[in-house]
């Protein structure tokens, strides 16, 4: 017979700007995964997929608005002594977004809570307490993002502005993220000099240079998909 062995592994990204996890982000064998105040925003509903054996995930001080359904189904939080799930302090929006993931905290022995931020009405609630009926989006339809970038600036001079939109059309509204050649990912609330995503989902480049060349790409994603879309921006000549 197989023995599993559990390596105890410890994984701290704390204070770098990650902005988004993507699928299967994370791999066997890790233990504790911290990723607080890191600026998150976005995390894939198959993120922690790969990595079962983490007893202790710190998502505390970030920008997260809901949480996929299943995304700590692969995990235990059994209330184990050694687990600990920390949610404290993002903007949880409890409404439709958060209705799969309510209704499965409401079904599994979760011990974690998890207070609403917004609406109003469901401020510093806690979640797993609301009514699932209770949480709804002022939608005419929901529907999965789908981004437009017509209107971007493809060819800069150097020196001057480039503006990368990302129009998504989507309800409810979506998260929106860029990654720049570098592998940068920025949102709404980056705080890196030159470069910003404004409140309409475009990226502003303040002033171009040769190293700004390159292919972004913008990801919108709310609780019902995601899409993503690629600029490719050419800066031409340099700063006399
Ligand atoms: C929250 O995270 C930001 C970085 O995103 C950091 O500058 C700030 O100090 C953190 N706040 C707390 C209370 O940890
Ligand atoms: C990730 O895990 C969840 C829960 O275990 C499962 O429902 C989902 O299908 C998995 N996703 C992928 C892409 O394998
Ligand atoms: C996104 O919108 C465009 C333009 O309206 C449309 O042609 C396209 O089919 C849409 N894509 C999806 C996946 O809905």
């Amino acid at each position: 017979m197989r023995r599993s062995v559990t390596i105890r592994f410890f994984v701290r990204i704390s204070l770098c700007p990650l902005v988004y996890i993507g699928p299967d982000a994370f791999k066997h064998g890790l233990f504790h995964v911290g990723l607080e105040n890191t600026k998150l925003r976005v995390i894939d509903e198959s993120a922690f997929n790969s990595s079962q054996g983490i007893k202790s995930l710190t998502l505390n001080n970030n920008s997260l608005n809901y949480l996929p359904e299943l995304v700590f189904a692969p995990l235990t939080f059994y209330g184990d002594p050694q687990e600990t799930l920390l949610l404290d302090d993002n903007p949880w929006r409890c409404d439709c977004q958060m209705r799969d993931y309510a209704k499965w905290l409401q079904s599994a022995l979760n011990i974690w809570v998890l207070h609403c931020d917004a609406p109003q009405s469901l401020h510093g609630k806690v979640l797993r307490d609301v009514p699932v009926d209770q949480l709804t989006c002022d939608c005419p339809h929901l529907t999965s993002p789908n981004i437009s970038t017509a209107g971007s600036t493809t060819v800069v001079p150097a020196g001057q502005r480039a503006v990368l939109k990302c129009g998504v059309t989507c309800c409810p509204a979506a998260a929106v993220v860029w990654t720049t050649p570098a592998g940068m990912k920025l949102s709404v609330d980056s705080d890196v000099t030159g470069i910003s995503v404004s409140d309409d989902g475009a990226l502003v480049i303040a002033s171009a240079t040769s190293a700004n060349s390159g292919s972004y790409t913008c990801l919108a994603a709310n609780y019902l998909g995601k899409d993503q879309a690629t600029v490719q921006l050419t800066v031409t000549g340099s700063i006399k």
